[in-house]
């Protein structure tokens, strides 16, 4: 259905309400299947009340649109108008963090180890933090500045426990904010194992130096103990390829550090974080 008064074009606009004229329904459908008909993209809550009075006293029919992951929509030409919301509640248009995307874990956990990829670390965007502290036994509010954030290492002891967090996130476009991710997404993929079980990088980078390379470079890729496994893909990551055990990880971690002190001297340190009993 389409909407062709001149009257309801310019009233929409003023509700704040984008009028796209013959959108293909197939596109925000999980399925993937449906015809066309003027969606229309709600912008501002306030004005839904008077969007559906138009409508209402227009006799233009709707439906109205969420995330179309459970829903047939048919074919062809349809009868009605679609209403979408712009959901800003959700997008703040927040950036700095799109390094991030696809890290598993949480945010504490990502507070404690400072995580950080492509370029950017989360402790830098820390204004505040809420903890229970096991040496006071208090729950306790740490300020950005009381925190030091280095390379994969913080100050909190080992047995604060972080609650919540406050972070201040430099303004960005929506669009520039996923396209970052997009950039990333796809890093991640081409270089890391993703859907294989891992921990990420098992060894801290040596200051100027990638612990990847050197271990891809002394041809460990896919060197196993047990199903602990150097992975092929990037060879700073070790995967538990089956049925791999703590002490065939530990095992394989050992004798790639000693490999990697004998030919560079360089001993690796840990990131992975290693509680073993
Ligand atoms: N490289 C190889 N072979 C490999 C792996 C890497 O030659 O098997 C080369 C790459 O081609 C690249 C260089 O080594 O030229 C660096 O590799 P990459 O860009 O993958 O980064 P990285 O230094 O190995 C670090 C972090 C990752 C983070 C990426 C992206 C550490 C220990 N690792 O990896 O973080 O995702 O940068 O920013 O700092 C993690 O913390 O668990 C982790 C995976």
């Amino acid at each position: 259905m389409r909407i062709s008064d001149p009257k309801i074009v310019a009233r929409l606009a003023e509700l704040h309400v984008e009028l796209q004229p013959g959108a293909a329904l197939a596109g925000l459908t999980s399925l993937g299947i449906g015809g066309t008909t003027d969606l229309l993209r709600i912008k501002n809550h306030e004005g839904i009340p008077d969007l559906l009075n138009l409508l209402d006293s227009n006799h233009i029919p709707h439906k109205f649109l969420g995330g179309g992951s459970n829903l047939l929509v048919g074919d062809g030409e349809l009868p009605w108008v679609v209403l979408q919301l712009v959901c800003p509640e959700a997008k703040n248009d927040l950036g700095g963090m799109e390094g991030l995307i696809g890290v598993p874990g949480t945010v504490g956990g990502a507070l404690r180890m400072n995580a950080g990829a492509y370029g950017m670390q989360i402790g830098s965007y820390v204004r505040e933090v809420k903890l229970y502290r096991a040496a006071t036994r208090k729950i306790e509010i740490l300020r950005g500045h009381q925190i030091s954030f280095e390379y994969r290492h913080t100050s909190f002891a080992p047995d604060d426990m972080m609650l919540s967090v406050k972070l201040e996130l430099p303004s960005k476009l929506f669009k520039d904010i996923l396209q970052g991710i997009r950039i990333c997404n796809e890093k991640r993929r081409s270089s890391q194992p993703l859907g294989q079980k891992s921990a990420g990088c098992i060894f801290k980078n040596p200051p100027g130096a990638s612990a990847g390379r050197m271990i891809d470079d002394l041809g460990l890729k896919g060197l196993s103990v047990g199903d602990a496994r150097v992975s092929d893909r990037h060879a700073n990551f070790f995967v538990n390829a089956g049925r791999a055990s703590a002490r065939d990880m530990l095992a394989l971690i050992t004798e790639v550090r000693e490999r990697v002190q004998k030919t560079y001297g360089v001993e690796l340190e840990n990131e992975v974080v290693v509680w073993n009993a």
